[in-house]
């Protein structure tokens, strides 16, 4: 086993000029957390229990300095795991982590990584529409058996979104906790929020003693982002959600009738690896369905990324575990969280906009985006002046960025300024222009964001536009010798088209670990999304924001997570027999990629089709997921056989393996033959060649059917499917089929299409990616 070679490296020549130049050898400051992972049936038997083992093992390699340190009382364990991982961390130097690699019963050791939440914030103000298709079916199935682990920053109990008026006593196979602390008691817990917990010991042994008069060292929410999260799961439905008087409509999670468990794991410092794993391990003991996760980063491979280990030991006790795709698009091969047991939610459209325009002095108007919402509009009789402080070149610089401190009053004063989006959060960029006498200020996408348009609710007059209006509007600044405009601000608006469409920061494929495995596997909506919001923090998460609002509305594939984790809850409801796998086929299977238009899900960024490495399967369809005809089931066996077929060393399979009965049965030809209910032929060969990969399909629809297949043309293979029928005699009937894919001409980019199997009214649809690996 190793750990990173080259980090390793750098760790060691780091601590060693420190050591010779400053601290002493081993004190606490030279001190990393690590993770370390034990094979648990290694236990020799002169230990009774396994956390007597692991500390053994731990305190065997530490080494005691020579003179004894008074103030060395740091605690070497800070955690010991025992459901979904088993192991424990614990602070080390880095030779101490070098000695225990080599103990008996140690899997492998994970340096501790921080992990980001997932958001782009964007408050804005702005009322939940009733017609809204996320509100139609969340009142039809009951959910109160099911409870949802969120793990973020914490709750805020007093949300209207938590009100358990109405719900049933907590299910009694509930085995979570409330935990309390500051600001947060045992009563704030309830039939809705039955469990609360922190997970704080890395951050602290990272960071230092959490100050509790800066961050509540308890459950509660004070940065906004898990109350808005949890609130997205399983709300209560709120009516008259209002924002500063300014708008009108229900908020509701996606399963209003299932419970949440908060799992703090996010601290003002960061989200720490130890800590999220603990989390993972403690819900999963709790007796949670579903695992929601808004956060990634860390390492990417299966077996050293802390989540996805742990989410697979989740989902080896029948836990679903939904995560963010990451806000790294539209840069391909920018997903976070692509192991196969995850869900990987990319971030998608709805059907609203909050449009608001730009009157030039020219006559000509420009519609963009905005939340502002102030006493007045900008006097629509005047004209004020217009400043760009960037040149016509398209990089911008730091006064085109309106970064802190680069503008200068006697310029922008009583001016409307032009801002262009990037490095700096898009609300700062106008609290700077306010600060220097600014009246208003246009914010202009740049490449990078294209035409995808973000609301949010500026502390002065503000408009978004899009990379193309941006351009003429600097134009005719940078052009014009009196180049003026005004600002007006239109409301909210329905049924905007076209939608969904899939937002340009929404993480993207192909999945550079297997590019067998297609991901993401759906999106959801993540763009200008209303949920409950913390009393501590002013809706845009600036401290010169002081506005206190019940509810806010955020953009990230952290918002489009939720979605998928409260659809999975009320698919666990209705089908509690459904294993982690069959719910995410369901999901994947009945997703749709057409828009309100009936034309292909667009990519917000280029305004062309998105593909499947963009929208995975597609956009969620619940109600159809709830009955999809066919799933494609995967049990643990068969994810550890992905692994077998990766050919991962038998020490990293072991990181997979708590009972070590788990052995390699060779029962996938390739990695592309796990059971996946998307299909991603990787074609490697230039002459012509045949590639035949293996699905199955469970009949969980009527007992009696015939399923036909259609497949979609490629230029550069012919498919064929054998069988092309599929009849079924019973309910949860497993029938296989062969894709056969013959080459005919190379193709230098990904082509891709479809499969589907259909009854007449079930149609099984698994989106088909062809990568073309270049010839050696
Ligand atoms: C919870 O909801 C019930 C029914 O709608 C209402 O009567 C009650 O006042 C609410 N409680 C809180 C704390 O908002
Ligand atoms: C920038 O402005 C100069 C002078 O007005 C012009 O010659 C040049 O073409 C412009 N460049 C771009 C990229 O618009
Ligand atoms: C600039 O234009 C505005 C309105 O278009 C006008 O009121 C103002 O007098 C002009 N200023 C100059 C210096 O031309
Ligand atoms: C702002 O101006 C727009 C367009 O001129 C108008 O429709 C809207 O009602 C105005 N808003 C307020 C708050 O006055
Ligand atoms: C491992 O052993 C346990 C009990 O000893 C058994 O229940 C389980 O099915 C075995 N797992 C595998 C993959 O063989
Ligand atoms: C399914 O039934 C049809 C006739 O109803 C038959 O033509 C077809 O071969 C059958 N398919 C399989 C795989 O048995």
């Amino acid at each position: 086993m190793s750990l990173f070679p080259e980090k390793w490296l750098l760790l060691f020549l780091t601590s060693f000029l420190t050591f010779n130049l400053v601290f002493p050898e081993n004190t606490p400051s030279t001190r990393k957390t690590y993770i370390v992972q034990m094979d648990k049936s290694a236990m020799p038997e002169s230990f009774s229990n396994h956390l007597q083992w692991y500390s053994s093992t731990v305190n065997s390699v530490v080494i005691k300095p020579e003179k004894e340190d008074p103030k060395d009382d740091e605690e070497r364990i800070i955690y010991s795991y025992q459901t979904a991982f088993h192991g424990v961390a614990a602070r080390l130097s880095e030779e101490e982590a070098n000695r225990l690699q080599e103990q008996h019963g140690v899997v492998a050791i994970f340096p501790e990584t921080v992990y980001q939440l997932h958001t782009t914030r964007s408050p804005v103000f702005l009322g939940l529409e009733r017609e809204d298709s996320t509100s139609v079916w969340s009142d039809k199935l009951s959910s109160h058996d099911v409870v949802v682990g969120v793990l973020d920053t914490g709750i805020w109990p007093e949300s209207e979104s938590f009100n358990d008026t109405g719900m049933t006593p907590v299910p009694s196979h509930w085995k979570g906790a409330c935990e309390t602390g500051r600001a947060f008691a045992k009563h704030h817990c309830s039939r809705k929020i039955v469990g609360a917990r922190i997970f704080y010991h890395g951050y602290e042994a990272a960071s230092g003693k959490i100050n509790e008069k800066d961050e509540y060292k308890s459950p509660r929410d004070q940065d906004g982002h898990g109350t808005h999260t949890a609130a997205t799961v399983a709300g209560s439905p709120v009516r008259g959600a209002n924002l500063l008087g300014y708008a009108y409509g229900t908020a509701r999670g996606m399963a209003p009738g299932a419970r949440l468990a908060a799992y703090k794991v996010c601290w003002v410092g960061g989200c720490f690896s130890s800590d999220i794993l603990s989390a993972v391990d403690r819900a999963v003991a709790d007796g949670v369905s579903v695992l929601s996760i808004s956060l990634g980063g860390g390492i990417i491979s299966y077996y050293r990324d802390g989540l996805s280990v742990a989410a697979f030991g989740a989902m080896e006790k029948g836990v679903f575990v939904s995560c963010s795709a990451g806000n790294g698009g539209p840069d391909p091969i920018s997903l976070t969280n692509v192991s196969p047991w995850i869900t990987t939610v990319g971030a998608s459209t709805m059907d609203r906009k909050f449009p608001a325009n730009v009157k030039l002095g020219t006559g000509r108007t420009i519609t963009g985006v905005s939340l502002y919402k102030g006493r007045r509009n900008l006097s629509t009789q005047k004209q004020y002046q217009l400043v760009y402080l960037g040149s016509n070149s398209s990089s911008p610089d730091p006064s085109s960025l309106c970064l802190e401190g680069t503008l200068e009053r006697n310029v922008v004063a009583g001016k409307i300024v032009i801002c262009d989006r990037g490095i700096s959060p898009r609300v700062q960029k106008g609290q700077v222009v306010k600060d220097a006498g600014g009246v208003g200020m246009i914010l202009a996408n740049t490449d990078a964001n294209g035409e995808e348009l973000v609301a949010d609710c500026h502390l002065l007059p503000a408009v978004a536009v899009g990379e193309t209006a941006g351009k003429a509007i600097k134009h005719y600044a940078l052009t014009s010798s009196n180049a003026t405009a005004t600002l007006a601000f239109l409301g909210t608006r329905l049924k905007i088209q076209p939608s969904p469409v899939v937002a340009a920061f929404s993480s993207r494929g192909p999945n550079i670990l297997s590019l067998e495995i297609l991901k993401p596997d759906v999106v959801a909506p993540g763009v200008n999304i209303l949920a409950a919001w913390t009393g501590d923090m002013g809706p845009s998460s600036l401290p010169t924001d002081y506005r206190k609002v019940r509810f806010n509305i955020l953009s990230g594939t952290s918002m489009s997570c939720p979605h998928v984790s409260g659809v999975a809850a009320l698919l666990k409801a209705r089908h509690p027999e459904w294993s982690p796998a069959a719910i995410k086929s369901a999901l994947m299977t009945t997703a749709y990629v057409h828009d309100n238009t009936y034309k292909p899900l667009k990519d917000a960024s280029s305004n062309e089709p998105s593909n499947p490495y963009d929208h995975g399967a597609g956009h969620i369809n619940p109600l159809k997921a709830s009955d999809p005809g066919l799933i494609y089931d995967i049990e643990a066996q068969d994810y550890f056989e992905f692994l077998c077929a990766m050919e991962l060393t038998p020490t990293q399979l072991k990181v997979f393996t708590k009972s070590s009965n788990r052995s390699c049965q060779h029962s996938l030809a390739s990695p592309g033959d796990l059971n996946y209910p998307a299909i991603s032929a990787v074609i490697e060969t230039t002459s012509v060649s045949a590639l035949t990969l293996h699905r199955t399909v469970t009949n969980v629809g009527p007992p009696v059917s015939k399923y036909h297949v259609t497949v979609s043309s490629f230029k550069g293979v012919s498919i064929k499917v054998e069988p092309a029928t599929l009849n079924f005699t019973s309910k949860h009937q497993k029938l296989s089929y062969k894709v056969i894919f013959t080459t005919k001409s190379r193709q230098s980019v990904p082509e891709f299409g479809y499969l589907i199997w259909s009854d007449g009214v079930h149609m099984v649809r698994s989106p088909i990616a062809i990568a073309w690996l270049a010839p050696l």
